[in-house]
């Protein structure tokens, strides 16, 4: 079974992520085995490594070896990003530079969600997974009062709701027929 990551970045207690997160593992359930992948217990430090990842180094550190072999292991991945000022937590920036050779070539498709349906995180978050090669299928912008609410309330619209079923769909394509 293809193993889907569906990753976690935001960290408040009261987070609307988790239940983003929910609304992607059930529709992603019957046809993914997942892994929820939530940045806030993986609680990496400032990115602390020697080298740069892309250099290929192996890792020196516990941590960033444990969250290599982690992304590493998956086949796919989804991105869920909220809109903090306008761009994604620092967080999820700092997990990503932790690694290179584990995003390049992976499927991933980002669920970002805000006010304006996220539509100031979603291009940059996508101009950072390409820079790193990653196969960026799809971006979904979730909205407060179109698609949820602010306590997390979703009630997302038909056609975002068809969009992330396509999106997964194309993931399932990507994985059982990679490019040579
Ligand atoms: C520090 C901070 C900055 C925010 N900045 C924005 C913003 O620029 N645009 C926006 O649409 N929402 C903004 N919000 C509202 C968040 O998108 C909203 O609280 C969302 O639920 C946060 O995701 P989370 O609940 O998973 O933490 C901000 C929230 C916080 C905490």
């Amino acid at each position: 079974m293809t193993k889907l990551g569906i990753l976690i970045s935001s960290a408040r207690p009261n987070r609307v992520g988790e239940k983003v997160a929910r609304w992607v593992a059930d529709a992603a359930s019957d046809q993914f085995e997942i892994d929820l992948i939530d940045l806030r217990e993986i609680a990496l430090p400032s990115f602390d490594e020697p080298e740069s990842p892309k250099s290929g180094a192996d890792k020196t550190t516990d941590h960033g070896r444990t969250w290599g072999e982690r992304i590493g292991a998956l086949d796919a991945v989804v991105i869920l990003t909220p809109q903090y000022n306008g761009s994604y937590p620092g967080a999820l920036k700092n997990a990503i530079d932790f690694l290179y050779a584990e995003w390049r070539g992976l499927p991933t498709a980002l669920i970002g969600y805000g006010w304006g349906a996220a539509s100031e995180v979603l291009p940059q978050l996508e101009a950072l997974m390409v820079r790193l090669d990653a196969d960026v299928i799809a971006g979904i912008g979730l909205g407060f009062r179109e698609d949820l609410s602010v306590e997390g309330e979703l009630f997302v619209t038909q056609e975002k709701s068809a969009a992330l079923r396509d999106a997964l769909v194309a993931i399932e394509q990507k994985v059982l027929t990679p490019v040579a």
